[in-house]
């Protein structure tokens, strides 16, 4: 077996400030499982474009100077790093029961499988998504939208490099196992699914992938941040620079969807059309129609609220108490970050109506963090609606009742609307087509994907971004085709 693996220079192939040269074992267990992640990139990455010359950001260092370096590549020879934020000196557990004690640099052998669990879990979507994403190439709206599905891509590749390091290098062969089983899901096989529902989901379309890129991805953020915490100093370190390429992707999102936006108004201002709610008339200009959008918002909005968690959790309490996963921006939160006598108010709905119940704050950790999800999405709903407002159409796009559409936590099992009215599971359904995309509105947003490649051109459905990515011009050639 030894004898097939190519000899690579790893330290050079693999931009690193892990200091790999030196770690004989790791560079062992990277040489065994990085020609299986080439064949997983190359049959589940990209569909079709695995020799397209990519203009894409490569993060070479952590430093302001070596983390965004520019260039064309083919997908398949992007050089996936292992690169963590800046040791900081003398840090300690910042939360839980270990509070004030000096941050782990190895594994805490008493949370070992608690430790494990957080990180495969975090690893296992980052190749769900780029499974889920890889037919969209073909329906690129215009090459540099192209360019950015591409470089989310990577970077989701590059995650799990990430999470595969941590597994390699400090929970040797169970985290061998772990790094194996990574490139053995698939997400949507009902054998081996992705561990996590949202991430088996389909992303059909272009407008998919900008709701799942502004929603879902969202989630990540959420939870990098929350990891970013912990006291277990090497999966810190790994999330904090995680984080830096996490804002790229909020970016395509909330920008994809505000430039779908943006074109809808303008063409209905163009062609006299003020209520948003004429639907046949603004599909026939060859845009998509606001009240499927939001419709498209409650979707994707409620299947990531779920990937939270239960709102009340000992399962959340047990990893704050043990000081592996923290907060949102838990060093800027003014209390004692053991959370002993606190509460937290979560929403429950009883015999048909919704209380807020005090509940341990320990224990609601996770209706916490989705609190904290939900405004950070409420900010990007917010500037898509200023894009609606500006153009004159009176719409606002509206993010559902927290309730609305849930199979996890508290509202599994009640049947809400949008606007947060509890209804009979009958009257629901009667209903669920108006909330959530019919396979009508699928059809005819498949219908306006065809793909644009002439550089500088971009589809009917959707507006030019207002600037290029590293300060190119609109016309720019993004992706080179093969
Ligand atoms: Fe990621
Ligand atoms: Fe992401």
């Amino acid at each position: 077996m030894n004898n097939m693996i190519e000899q690579v220079n790893y330290d050079e192939l693999i931009p690193n400030n892990v200091d790999l040269s030196s770690d004989k074992r790791l560079q062992r267990a990277l040489e065994q499982w990085h020609p299986r992640f080439k064949e997983w990139w190359l049959d589940m990455g990209p569909e079709g474009f695995q020799n397209a010359e990519v203009y894409l950001r490569t993060a070479v260092g952590v430093d302001r100077k070596g983390w965004a370096k520019f260039g064309y590549v083919k997908m398949p020879d992007y050089r996936w790093g292992i690169l963590l934020a800046p040791k900081v000196e003398g840090r300690t557990i910042p939360f839980g029961a270990h509070k004030g004690e000096p941050a782990w640099q190895e594994v805490p052998g008493e949370y070992r499988a608690m430790l494990r669990r957080l990180i495969v879990i975090q690893g296992d979507t980052e190749p769900a998504s780029v499974e889920q994403q890889r037919h969209l190439g073909a329906t690129a709206p215009s090459l540099y939208d192209m360019r950015n599905l591409f470089q989310v891509n990577v970077e989701e590749g590059r995650h799990l490099w990430a999470m595969v390091y941590l597994l390699q290098k400090y929970f040797g062969r169970d985290g061998r196992e772990e790094a194996e089983m990574l490139l053995q899901r698939r997400s949507g096989n009902a054998d081996k699914p992705r561990i996590l529902g949202a991430f088996n989901e389909e992303t059909p379309d272009w407008l998919s992938f900008f709701m799942f890129t502004f929603f879902t991805d969202r989630d990540g953020k959420m939870q990098l941040h929350s990891l970013a915490q912990s006291g277990f100093d090497p999966l810190s370190r790994s999330c904090r620079f995680m984080l830096t390429e996490e804002a790229h992707h909020m970016f395509v999102g909330e920008s994809g969807v505000g430039r779908v936006i943006q074109r809808t108004c303008e063409a209905m201002i163009e062609a006299g059309i003020s209520d948003p709610h004429d639907v046949e008339k603004i599909r026939a200009l060859g845009v998509i129609d606001l009240p499927t959008i939001q419709r498209r918002v409650n979707f994707h909005f409620s299947v990531t609220l779920d990937l939270f968690g239960a709102e009340v959790s000992t399962n959340a309490a047990n990893a704050f108490n043990a000081g592996l996963k923290g907060r949102f921006r838990e060093s800027k939160l003014q209390d004692d970050h053991q959370l002993m006598d606190e509460t937290y108010g979560v929403l429950h709905c009883v015999d048909g109506s919704f209380v807020e119940k005090q509940e341990p704050a320990l224990t609601a950790l996770n209706g916490r963090l989705s609190d904290d999800y939900i405004r950070d999405c409420q900010a990007g709903i917010n500037r898509w609606n200023k894009i609606i407002a500006r153009i004159g159409v009176d719409y606002q796009i509206k993010l559902p009742h927290k309730a609305f559409s849930r199979q996890v936590g508290v509202f599994a099992g009640v049947h809400v609307s949008p606007v947060g009215e509890v209804l009979t599971q009958q009257a629901w359904r009667a209903r669920e087509p108006e909330w959530l995309a019919s396979s009508a509105d699928g059809e005819f947003i498949r219908s306006l994907m065809q793909p644009v490649s002439n550089p500088g051109e971009y589809a009917s459905w959707i507006a030019p971004p207002r600037e290029g990515i590293d300060g190119q011009p609109g016309s720019f050639e993004y992706v080179q085709l093969a």
